[in-house]
């Protein structure tokens, strides 16, 4: 038998002041889209802004619908636009950030599995990893790619392609 370790870096950080001026202006977007979600459900509310190679800023919030499972993460929102409008602009940073109602969560949130899924694919896509900003009211979390997040992750690899015919 072997054993496999498996490790995940995270920079931790006090305060946003402790960022470059670009990861401060993504963490304010990030905030900005969370004041902006759809969420008369869970009433628990995310943002997401993306930063392109191209220089835009896409931002999503998470969009809920009385048939819950039709609702969509803030993280997707914004993923699945920018790759959509921008299919040709690799991702450099990504900037997440939740509320409930007494405010920020005080510890970074964590994006969901899903999320996760749709987060390393768009880092495979462009063959670039990307930071992932995890925001909360007490500290900010830094991890360099989405492999971090999600390891022993499902990359396709064996899906067979049908034969032209
Ligand atoms: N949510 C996100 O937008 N991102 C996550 O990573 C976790 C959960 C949303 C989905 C739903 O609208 C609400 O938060 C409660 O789960």
């Amino acid at each position: 038998m072997k054993k496999l370790n498996l490790t995940t870096s995270i920079d931790v950080f006090e305060s946003s002041e402790e960022l470059s001026q670009q990861e401060q202006i993504l963490l304010q977007k990030a905030e900005e889209a969370c004041n902006k979600a759809y969420a008369p459900y869970s009433e628990f509310y995310v943002g997401a802004a993306v930063l392109l190679e191209n220089g835009e800023i896409i931002t999503g919030s998470n969009q809920e619908n009385a048939a819950y499972p039709s609702g969509l993460c803030a993280e997707r929102t914004a993923i699945f636009y920018a790759n959509a409008q921008y299919p040709d602009s690799p991702v450099v940073s990504i900037a997440i950030i939740a509320r409930n109602k007494n405010g920020v969560l005080d510890n970074p949130v964590a994006p969901c599995g899903a999320c996760r899924q749709v987060m390393l694919e768009t880092e495979l896509r462009f063959k670039k990893a990307y930071d992932i900003l995890l925001v909360g009211h007490s500290s900010i979390q830094k991890i360099k790619s989405s492999k971090d997040l999600l390891p022993l992750s499902f990359v396709g690899e064996g899906l067979i392609k049908k034969a032209d015919s």
